[in-house]
């Protein structure tokens, strides 16, 4: 049976490669789109994932708004130097685009239709993740499994020294989902900054005749892949976090796990700091810490799904 996704996001390159991604693979099935802040305005984001459904002629695929601000009330920054002006890179939906949002109760529904078949990832800020537990409480019970990117676990941040983007954005909101959510599984930098995805593959992808995003992949790429060339010398491509998360749900051999409960520093120094208590006499947890990735495999599960030729 095909996997049933909640994706809540901020596309966002790697989130519009996670979400191209997800709606090629047969074996996945986007039930909905939630949309936030982060990597751009919330409505931005909603413009930007309602333009890669419909290009796959999905628009049956609700996409739902979510919070535009973190639960700390300040200044939201935006990043175009990564992602662009609009989220895609050089790519900007059309001027004159239509397309309908769905109101936010269509998550409850969603929850109380698919019951334990529904799987939420969360690629972006868990502000709205986390609203969702508040609000729907009894519902959310129902969901078989969370996949949420974010966090650094012993190693550098990438927007601080010390904090990962998605948990430093509302470190508030991140520790409600992880003390919350059941069943849940981190993407963090750990694996994420290893995902990258090379000049080659992508000129394979983009030759690809049967991938309805490929003329789009490649001016993507390079916009993003300039970015990363320029703060870390040498890198051979570029690291598509939100990508891989999705990809777990359907893969979850891809990396190795260690299980312990997850905290995020909320404190103004150490603001999104991810940590877990790893001296010998603590308690594990229950969480599934994504440490080690199998760089081939994913990289062979990747292009299975994403360079079609027939
Ligand atoms: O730190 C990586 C995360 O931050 C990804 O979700 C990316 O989209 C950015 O927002
Ligand atoms: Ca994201």
């Amino acid at each position: 049976m095909r996997k049933k996704i909640l994706l809540f996001c901020d596309p966002g390159i790697d989130d519009s490669l996670a979400i191209m991604y997800a709606m090629l693979d047969p074996e996945l099935d986007i039930v909905g789109i939630v949309t936030g802040y982060g990597n751009i305005t919330r409505e931005q984001a909603t413009k930007n994932a309602a333009y890669l459904v419909q290009l796959a002629g999905r628009d049956d695929i609700p996409i739902i708004p979510g919070a535009s601000n973190p639960v700390q009330q300040e200044e939201v920054f935006f990043y175009p130097e990564i992602h662009g002006e609009e989220g895609i890179g050089p790519i900007r939906p059309p001027e004159d685009m239509t397309y309908e949002t769905a109101p936010f109760d269509t998550i409850r529904m969603l929850m109380e239709k698919y019951k334990d078949e529904l799987i939420i990832v969360s690629t972006g800020r868990q502000t709205t993740l986390a609203t969702v537990f508040i609000l729907f409480p009894e519902e959310i019970k129902f969901v078989q499994s969370f996949f949420v990117m974010g966090g650094a676990f012993f190693v550098p941040g990438n927007i601080t020294a010390l904090a990962e983007a998605n948990f430093f954005g509302d470190p508030t909101s991140s520790n409600y989902v992880l003390t919350f959510a059941e069943n849940l599984t981190v993407t963090p930098l750990n694996v994420t900054r290893y995902a990258v995805i090379t000049p080659d593959v992508v000129e394979e992808i983009a030759q690809s005749k049967k991938n309805v995003y490929s003329y789009l992949i490649a001016p993507i790429f390079k916009y993003y892949y300039r970015f990363y060339k320029d703060k870390t010398p040498g890198i051979k491509g570029a690291p598509i976090h939100d990508l891989l998360t999705v990809m777990l749900v359907k893969n979850p051999d891809l990396v190795d796990y260690i299980y312990y409960d997850a905290n995020v520093a909320e404190g103004i120094e150490t603001r999104g700091l991810s940590y877990i208590d790893v001296r010998p006499s603590s308690p594990k947890g229950d969480t599934k810490i994504a440490i080690n990735l199998h760089y081939q495999k994913f990289m062979e599960e990747f292009k299975k799904v994403m360079v079609r030729v027939e």
